[in-house]
């Protein structure tokens, strides 16, 4: 009996372990930087103008297919700034990106 609890221990400690080093290993959304260009007042339309898909730094072909920018990429502090009822698809966005790259 307790050589059964202790091997359940190990086991649940193996668990946690492994899912520490996946979400360490994972693609985590990076944060916004600290500059002028990425305040999060902005809309999501504005930060396609870069990031989309004709813009001077378009997100790569990896990205996930989704719009929603704040849903994911917190400020440089760390904090969320959901939006209610954000679009996850814009023109622009990841379906324009996709579209050419395939053309590719
Ligand atoms: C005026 C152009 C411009 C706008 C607008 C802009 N960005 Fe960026 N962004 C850049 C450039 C250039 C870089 C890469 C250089 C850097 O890290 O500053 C970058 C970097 C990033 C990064 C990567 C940070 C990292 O550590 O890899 C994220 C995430 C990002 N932007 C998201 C956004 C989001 C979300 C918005 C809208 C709120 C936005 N950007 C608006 C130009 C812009
Ligand atoms: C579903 C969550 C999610 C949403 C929504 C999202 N991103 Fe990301 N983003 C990520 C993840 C995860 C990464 C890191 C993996 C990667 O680069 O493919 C990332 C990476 C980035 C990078 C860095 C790319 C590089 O070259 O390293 C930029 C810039 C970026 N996102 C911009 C945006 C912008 C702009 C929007 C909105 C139009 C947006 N993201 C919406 C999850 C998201």
């Amino acid at each position: 009996m307790v050589a059964g609890t202790r091997r359940l221990a190990m086991i649940v400690a193996a668990a946690l372990l492994g899912l520490a080093g996946l979400w360490a290993v994972g693609d985590r959304p990076p944060r916004l930087p600290a500059d002028g260009d990425h305040g999060v007042e902005q809309s999501e339309l504005s930060c396609l103008s870069c990031h989309g898909v004709s813009g001077r730094a378009p997100r790569p072909p990896t990205h996930p297919p989704r719009d929603d920018c704040y849903s994911c990429h917190r400020d440089a502090g760390g904090r969320l700034h959901p939006r209610r009822n954000a679009p996850t698809e814009l023109p622009g966005g990841w379906r324009e990106m996709r579209r050419r790259d395939e053309a590719r």
